[in-house]
């Protein structure tokens, strides 16, 4: 589905990616894991479009995208949650949903059947539903969080891109949220997912990769990942059993 050949990115004097080939099947849950730095928001910026690689080519669906803008990349199926949550502060819940679920639309589409599908997807993320019409700038970040997901459905993604959404969560919520990643996988929308938590990466994902100073240095199953002794030493610290316990 995606395709990424030697894809290289630099800010200034920092090569945030070096020479990264990478690949997402259709229908997986694909994990993207690294130490703090290791270039993955910068890789999703790239499949997304908010960044464009110095050197490199991403292929959509056998479809060169390396130098379309973001919101021509969405349109197609890309779409992305940022590691910092952003939203239209002063719209409600519902609002900041509704922009999503009215880009790319038709003008003739219905705002009824808009705010219904919008209003559909905040419940569908969980979001109780006392506050779909409270101001976003009033939520707190779980919140905004479970809007950003709402917001990134709405544009009817083929592939959504996940970068640190599980942040901040109680172990109860992080379990909710495996539930609800695994049940829009089953919708037919392929996920590549950024995560620290190794147990929320073992959970979900049946591919990992692993970025160090910007290149990718393992790839594979969650169990051969974590038995590598490389992101042992330089990521995981310690090694983890396939159930996701540590030792
Ligand atoms: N817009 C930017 N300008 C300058 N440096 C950046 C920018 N974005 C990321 N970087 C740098 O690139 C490196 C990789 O960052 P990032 O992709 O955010 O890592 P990760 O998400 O793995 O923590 C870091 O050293 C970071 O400081
Ligand atoms: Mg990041």
């Amino acid at each position: 589905m995606l395709k990424c050949t030697q894809v290289s990115k630099r800010f200034g004097g920092l090569q945030a990616l070096k020479n990264v080939d990478f690949t997402v099947e259709s229908g997986e849950i694909a994990g993207l894991v690294g130490p703090n730095g290791s270039g993955k928001s910068t890789l999703l910026n790239l499949i997304s479009g908010v960044y464009k690689p110095d050197s490199g080519q991403i292929l959509f669906l056998d479809e060169d995208i390396t130098k379309l803008p973001p919101y021509r990349i969405c349109a197609k199926g890309i779409t992305k949650t940022s590691q910092t949550v952003q939203s239209f502060p002063e719209m409600t819940a519902t609002e900041n949903v509704l922009a999503s679920v009215l880009f790319n639309k038709e003008k003739s589409t219905e705002r009824t059947e808009a705010l219904l599908r919008a209003e559909e997807l905040l419940g569908f993320v969980g979001l109780s539903k006392e506050k779909f019409g409270i101001p976003a700038k009033s939520l707190n970040v779980v919140e905004l969080r479970k809007i950003q997901l709402a917001k990134a459905l709405a544009t009817n993604p083929k592939l959504l891109l996940l970068d640190e959404l599980l942040t901040g969560l109680t172990p109860k919520e992080c379990d909710e949220a495996i539930e609800l990643i695994k049940q829009i996988n089953r919708q037919g929308i392929t996920v590549l997912i950024v995560e620290h938590v190794m147990r929320v990466i073992m959970g979900l994902c049946n591919r990992v990769i692993v970025l160090h100073h910007g290149e990718k240095i393992c790839e594979g199953t969650p169990q051969h990942v974590c038995n590598d002794q490389h992101v042992v030493k330089v990521y995981l610290g310690k090694r983890f059993l396939l159930s996701g316990e540590e030792e």
